[in-house]
């Protein structure tokens, strides 16, 4: 388990560890993990470019001349159309070049290791893997750029009202509140949390997650300081070229100049952390028996592929009293068969075997429940339902807003209180 500490606000914002018994080298699947997810942002340029343009100038060229030539001329234009996708894939490979020294830099590793280096990661990304650093890259539009703020408003909002209806006379006075937040993603939640005045704590298992989530949060120069094109590597369901190509500014907040004006100007201030882990292994350790005064869950129980130990976990680690937030669809993330493999980006911690046999990620068998099952299988586990799901918010997943095509959820929100005794 690594602790990847980030107490940027008041402490400095360049404060960033991976602490704990983590050493990412001792063991070879974690290592494998870890060297594929570097590897999979240092590749990320060089295949967009070949994935995106290069195989759709190829293919573009092979039409009959005449069409192409056509097409090659205003209003179209579809060559100069790829040369600006190409600019946009360079814009957006900076943040994959920025995340990727960091993390080299956080692990000690070198940019250009020589071949028979044992620490040698290049090469490592399959292409699984550097397709998760393209979708890490794009998640950044949900989580911190302005223009996500429509899917932050259905997904995080309701955590921050549950909470507050619940702990802010408490976190008023004083008390400190901890909020778990399992399935972290890019963090912004977890900033969220921390900024309304709570201790909040990001547990997440993808390195490609956690590499892109440490630099937002502890490494960029200021608001708006980076480019991203969200959408351009996508040609479907396009109104126009400008919306394919449109660019947005990240991060929308800075996050340590947010915490530092929070500090100043807020009591109580809250603070942020980060487990590098698998939910289940980390959180079912006794040092975490009753440690949390809420969890809150947003997309991630469907990725439970047995939602039993998903709901064992958050009861061991509330406390008597302890609150379960909830917004989600059950888009089960091991459906029908779905490899375990794909999930294997994780920190090395998946699975762990105890007298009860194994757990975590890597553990067999997979279930797919529906709403109404899974709330029963809640109370069933200890909890009451406090609030149901009722008004029901359609929204994307980094979806582009201009779309033709429109991916929605209406996302499951409700709230469930453990047993006090
Ligand atoms: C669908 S994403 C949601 C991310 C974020 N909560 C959001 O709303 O944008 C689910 C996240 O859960 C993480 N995850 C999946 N299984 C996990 C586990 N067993 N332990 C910790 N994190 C896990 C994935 O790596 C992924 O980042």
């Amino acid at each position: 388990m690594a602790e990847f500490e980030n107490r940027s606000a008041h402490e400095g914002a360049e404060e960033q560890t991976w602490a704990g018994d983590f050493d990412p080298f001792s063991e070879e699947g974690e290592r494998q993990s870890l060297f594929a997810a570097l590897d999979s942002f240092r590749q990320y340029r060089r295949t967009a470019h070949q994935w995106t343009t290069h195989r759709r100038r190829q293919a573009f060229y092979a039409l009959p001349s005449a069409h192409w030539q056509m097409l090659s001329e205003p209003p179209f234009s579809i060559l100069d159309t790829l040369n600006q996708v190409d600019d946009a894939i360079d814009t957006n490979a900076e943040i994959a070049d920025a995340i990727l020294a960091l993390s080299l830099e956080s692990f000690g590793l070198e940019a250009d290791p020589e071949k028979g280096d044992p620490h040698n990661w290049h090469d490592t990304a399959t292409t699984s893997d550097v397709n998760k650093a393209s979708s890490t890259i794009r998640q950044f539009f949900r989580d911190w750029s302005a223009e996500g703020r429509a899917e932050r408003a259905v997904c995080y909002d309701p955590v921050l009202r549950d909470l507050d209806t619940e702990f802010q006379a408490r976190r008023d006075a004083g008390e400190e509140i901890r909020v778990l937040v399992p399935g972290a993603g890019l963090g912004r939640l977890v900033f969220e949390v921390c900024l309304a005045g709570y201790a909040a704590e990001g547990n997440e298992i993808s390195y490609h997650q956690l590499f892109a989530s440490s630099w937002i949060l502890n490494h960029t120069a200021g608001p708006a300081a980076h480019a991203l094109h969200p959408f351009a590597l996508k040609f479907s369901n396009l109104h126009s070229r400008a919306q394919q190509l449109r660019k947005v500014m990240i991060p929308d907040v800075h996050p340590g100049l947010a915490m530092a004006k929070a500090a100043e100007t807020q009591a109580p201030f809250g603070s942020m952390s980060m487990t590098a882990a698998d939910f289940v292994v980390h959180y079912m350790e006794p040092s975490n028996r009753e440690s949390f005064d809420a969890v809150a869950s947003v997309f991630f129980i469907d990725t439970a592929p047995n939602l039993i130990r998903y709901i064992e976990t958050v009861y061991h680690c509330l406390k008597p009293g302890g609150l379960w937030i909830n917004v989600g669809p059950l888009l089960w993330h091991f459906e029908d068969g779905h490899p375990r493999t794909d999930e294997g980006e994780g920190t090395g911690s998946e699975t762990k075997s105890t007298d009860q046999g194994s757990f975590g990620i890597g553990e067999p068998g997979n279930v797919e429940l529906s709403e109404d099952e899974v709330l029963c299988l809640v109370e069933r586990m200890g909890f009451s339902i406090e609030v149901r799901p009722s008004d029901r918010q359609p929204c994307g997943y980094i979806q582009d807003p201009e779309s033709m095509f429109q991916n929605l959820y209406q996302p499951s929100h409700w709230v469930a209180r453990k047993a006090v005794q």
